[in-house]
């Protein structure tokens, strides 16, 4: 019989590489971003807290504490799949112009392959990727697609979601990093992930996905910056797509996980300061009404507003977010984690039948 496990969690590549090597987002911005005026790199110039966390070491100490939080609380969530045991799992995650390029944008797919087959730790020249587990460059990580990915299509079409779906990849072998993250961390302990997987791509990165490629650099045409690129979906239509996932899935005979992946204010999505450090006050504004299970004041949230604060990646939790209001569902908070340091707040949360 139907039933739904929702799960918010972070796909952060900052658990993947060793807290040793520092190699953090604040550390490569100090090193070589040269938009940032050299008084804002100074400490002096910084939030106190952020002072703190970076304390005397670059952050190490706090990258160590951190990572401790979070591997707890992804354990958690693992004995919590696995006592709900899922059919099916379906995972809202943004494409950081990895799958999809100039050729296409979907606002939402589904990604509806047979199976999928996933290199994480080989870097761009082919190369080990650093990584805590020493896993070589060329070990293969497998997943199963599952045939409630096109029911799900064919449901959500039905109710007046225009949605893309694919079989096959386009630009991004296996998994985007979202979606492949998300599975890594989940398995941090490497037992093994049997269950079986619906990526569900959401244009998180909108106005900046070509423009910026995924990331924090603007791209050139002859000296001069590319225009904004249209729109990612608003948090209202993120959140009507959710819910009208969570009524497809329940009328369906399986058992699914909704799996909302992403980190939230995103240092190099955020101007203001400098993509030194994420917007704290807004992460803190949606944690406390995530808390009170008030879901409905992220509806109004324009996209304006989630790329001021650099909260891009925060759609793939409005999806969540629409699938729990129309269940009804209080979240339990497992771990949030602000930070000013490591990029993005990070928080992990269940929402539980
Ligand atoms: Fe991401």
């Amino acid at each position: 019989m139907a039933e739904i496990l929702g799960v918010g969690l972070t796909h952060s590549p900052s658990l993947i590489a060793p807290d040793e090597l520092k190699n953090y987002s604040l550390t490569r911005a100090l090193r070589s971003n040269d938009r940032i005026p050299t008084e804002q790199k100074n400490p002096e110039s910084w939030p106190e807290d952020m002072r703190k966390e970076w304390g005397d070491d670059e952050g190490y100490t706090s990258a160590k504490i951190a990572r401790g939080k979070l591997v707890d609380g992804f354990r958690k969530l693992r004995a919590e799949i696995d006592s709900f045991k899922p059919d099916v799992v379906l995972v809202w995650g943004d494409d950081q112009y990895e799958n999809f390029k100039e050729d296409i944008i979907p606002a939402f797919c589904v990604m509806a392959y047979d199976e999928f087959e996933c290199q994480p730790m080989a870097g761009r020249d082919g190369g080990q990727r650093p990584n805590v587990w020493d896993e070589p460059a060329n070990k293969i990580f497998r997943y199963k697609g599952h045939e409630s990915s096109r029911y799900l299509v064919t449901a959500l079409l039905e109710d007046g979601f225009d949605i893309a779906y694919s079989y096959k990849p386009l630009h991004q072998e296996g998994l985007g990093h979202a979606f492949v993250n998300t599975l890594l961390y989940l398995d941090y302990d490497r037992k093994g992930f049997d269950y079986p997987v619906i990526p569900f791509s959401v244009n998180c990165y909108g106005s900046n996905i070509i423009r910026n490629q995924g990331g924090p650099y603007t791209q050139q045409i002859n000296g001069v910056d590319m225009a904004m690129d249209p729109p990612g979906p608003s948090p209202k239509r993120c959140m009507e797509l959710g819910a009208a996932t969570a009524r497809a899935l329940q009328a369906s005979p399986w058992r699914v996980a909704l799996i909302a992946s992403s980190s939230w204010s995103h240092a190099f999505l955020t101007p203001k300061n400098w993509w030194l450090y994420c917007d704290v006050e807004s992460d803190m504004a949606r944690f406390e009404e995530l808390k009170a299970g008030n879901y409905e004041a992220w509806r109004g949230i324009s996209n304006a507003q989630i790329e001021d604060a650099g909260q891009q990646e925060l759609l793939n939790w409005m999806c969540l977010a629409g699938a729990m209001q129309e269940l009804d569902r209080k979240p339990e908070i497992v771990e949030f984690l602000q930070t000013y340091v490591f990029n993005s707040s990070k928080c992990l949360a269940l929402m539980k039948p």
